[in-house]
């Protein structure tokens, strides 16, 4: 047995699960550095563990404290079951988001689009003075430029826009260019996996180790781009009609150019 399954293991048996009752399966890779296991079986309901260790168990500990608090706030994200933070080794238990994955809906673009601008408009409607969690542009940037000098930004990944641009010369330039900000509560990495939706269309939020304050075109660049991708450009016009307000297309392709560094 691996750490991951003696981890996840202990953590269903504290809570409250039989664990040999239930099959562990693990999720195809994230990007995160963590371990993802879906927990199923006969005599409970669908769960699933994320595990993270050394350098990236800060990030898990930063995503269980914004998933609490968006909780608290009303926001339809996983519930957190269980928590065990060891100082190198960080894993929580939590419910599974009902629905399912974009990808895997039976409901028509134009519906998907439209509840999942409604949704980001109800995240980006909380009381952003009111949230602890700081994902401003400056964050970013000093992000960025950490993930740029430590070499974990690989130029060949960025997007044909972005083809032949160096990582260095891309941060340089979103440092000379930064917009005015227009500050709210985002999700802060609101790609389409990180989102279910269930068959009345009702939108859940997972992945939110990175929701705080920061402008709401880190959100809506993000997710009109997935939604595009995917869907078409009707579809993102009924993202942007349900989502309301303006559109800024230089706004959105500056915060598209900074998720390249994200
Ligand atoms: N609570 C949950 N409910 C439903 N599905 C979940 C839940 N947690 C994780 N998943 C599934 O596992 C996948 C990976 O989880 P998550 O996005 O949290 O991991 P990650 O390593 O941070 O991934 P990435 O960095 O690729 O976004 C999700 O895209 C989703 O399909
Ligand atoms: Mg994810």
């Amino acid at each position: 047995m691996n750490r991951e399954t003696a981890l996840a293991l202990t953590l269903l048996t504290q809570g409250g699960c039989d664990p040999l009752q239930v099959r562990l399966a693990r999720v195809r890779g994230g990007m995160s550095g963590a371990t993802v296991l879906r927990v199923s079986g006969p005599a409970q309901p669908l769960r699933y563990v994320k595990i993270a260790r050394r350098h990236y168990a800060a990030s898990l500990r930063d995503e269980i404290a914004r998933t609490r608090w968006l909780t608290a706030c009303g926001i339809a994200v996983p519930h957190i079951l269980q928590v065990d933070d060891q100082s190198d080794c960080v894993a929580m238990l939590m419910d599974a988001a009902p629905g399912l994955p974009i990808d895997d809906s039976p409901l028509p673009p134009s519906r998907i689009a439209a509840a999942l601008g409604a949704a980001l408009a109800a995240l980006h409607a909380l009381p952003a003075a009111d949230c602890p969690f700081d994902e401003t542009l400056a964050t970013r940037l000093a992000r960025a430029t950490a993930a740029v000098a430590e070499g974990d930004i690989d130029g060949d990944d960025f997007d044909d826009r972005n083809s032949g641009v160096a990582p260095d010369a891309l941060l340089a330039r979103l440092g000379a260019a930064a917009p005015a900000e227009d500050i709210v509560v985002v999700h802060g990495d609101a790609t389409l996996d990180n989102v279910m939706i269930d068959d009345r269309g009702r939108v859940s939020f997972i992945d939110c180790g990175n929701a705080g304050r920061g402008d709401r075109y880190l959100d809506l660049a993000v997710m009109a781009s997935g939604i595009a991708e995917n869907f078409g450009a009707a579809a993102t016009k009924e993202f942007a009609r349900a989502y309301g307000g303006t559109r800024d297309d230089a706004k959105a392709r500056y915060y598209l150019d900074l998720y390249e560094l994200f």
